[in-house]
């Protein structure tokens, strides 16, 4: 039996969208070079100064709408995020203030896109200790904080946004979901195909010295759109295996929103059909640790997702990390 529950979902992304079109304006790239390698159309993006804590903030109050829960009630606060607002403070101290918050168990994780996955499967064990714990999981980026503009490999794919969960050990109301299984996984020798090295202890910068090309999200984008593919499918099948699951009984699937390439050789090889499979990154592009979260909120709301859903996640992303999850909505 399941001791953790979701029991609300809630998403924001800023108001101002980029579109491939203004994209061709600023690198040498096309409309029609973006939308068929990535299937990305437009992103949002946060104004200079939004900082990730906002956006998480806005996403935890709609969680908590959704489920009927005073952010008083909330007794561990967990940020997934891979541009958190800044070393220290952590990205979830200051989203518990934002909230008029203390006390409560606040910490970041950092498994980039991977990091909301990681995410449950800690609001888990903390439910498995605390039965009466509250947890509120949100996962936020603005990952144009650590976009190169001049570099047109990277640019074009990534989103800024925010996805909340609040969890609990029981039920409340017929619309919470179960979380039946999470399974993690990560491979520190692929680390080098995906960074943001600048400024950590293995890369100090200088006072004085300007801002390199290493502070920004580096990607070699073959080799993680391969091993992409391959972990989502395979962690995939392991979860539905080791629940007692056909894949023929998945409902919905969401996958990391990176690339709808990828997204679709996922969907081919568990042969899941096209219907089945939810995606939203035409909108929003790639928004890291907030892309799974985003997509669950809104395939909720827009009844992509229906009750009694099986509901499969898989998540691809940089450490390598990766994972998936079976919810029962
Ligand atoms: N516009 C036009 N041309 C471009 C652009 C662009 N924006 N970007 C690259 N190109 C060019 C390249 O220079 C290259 O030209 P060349 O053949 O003359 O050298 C050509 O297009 C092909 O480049 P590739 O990188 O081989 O293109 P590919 O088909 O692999 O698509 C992409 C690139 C979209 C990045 C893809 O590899 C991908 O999506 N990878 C996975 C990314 C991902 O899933 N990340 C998930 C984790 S993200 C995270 O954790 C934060």
């Amino acid at each position: 039996p399941s001791s953790a529950y979701i029991l609300g979902l809630g998403f924001h992304v800023p108001e101002k969208v980029l579109t491939n079109r203004d994209l061709e304006r600023m690198v040498e790239t096309s409309d029609e070079w973006i939308t068929s390698r990535t299937g990305i159309r437009e992103r949002h993006i946060a104004e200079v100064g939004t900082s990730s804590s906002d956006l998480a903030l806005a996403a935890a109050r709609k969680a908590l709408d959704a489920a009927g829960i005073l952010p008083s009630e909330l007794t561990h606060i967990i940020c997934p995020t891979l541009t958190p607002d800044s070393y220290t403070p952590s990205t979830a101290c200051i989203l518990e203030h934002k909230l008029g918050l203390n006390g409560a168990m606040a910490m970041d994780i950092s498994a980039a896109c991977s990091g909301f996955l990681y995410g449950l499967e800690t609001a888990r064990a903390i439910l498995a200790l605390h039965p009466d714990a509250v947890v509120l999981v949100t996962a936020a980026e603005v990952l144009t904080s650590r976009t190169n503009w001049a570099d047109r490999s990277t640019c074009v794919l990534f989103g800024d946004g925010a996805g909340a969960a609040v969890l609990a050990s029981k039920p409340r109301g017929d619309k919470s979901a179960t979380v039946m299984d999470v399974l993690l996984r990560s491979d520190g020798a692929l680390g080098d195909f995906l960074t943001i090295k600048g400024g950590g202890s293995a890369r100090p910068y200088a006072l004085g010295e300007s801002v390199c090309e290493d502070f920004f999200i580096q990607m070699q984008g073959r080799d993680v759109f391969k091993h992409a593919v391959r972990s989502m499918e395979s962690v995939s099948r392991e979860v539905l295996e080791r629940n007692g699951f056909g894949v023929e009984q998945v409902d919905v699937c969401i996958s990391h929103q990176a690339n709808l390439r990828i997204i679709e050789h996922v969907g081919k090889k568990l042969a899941i059909p096209e219907e089945k499979i939810f995606v939203n990154l035409d909108r929003y592009g790639n928004t890291s640790a907030a892309s799974i979260p985003i997509a669950l909120a809104e395939a909720l709301q827009t009844g992509f997702i229906k009750a009694g859903d099986l509901v499969l996640l898989a998540t691809f992303g940089g450490g390598f990390t990766w994972g998936s999850a079976l919810l029962r909505f």
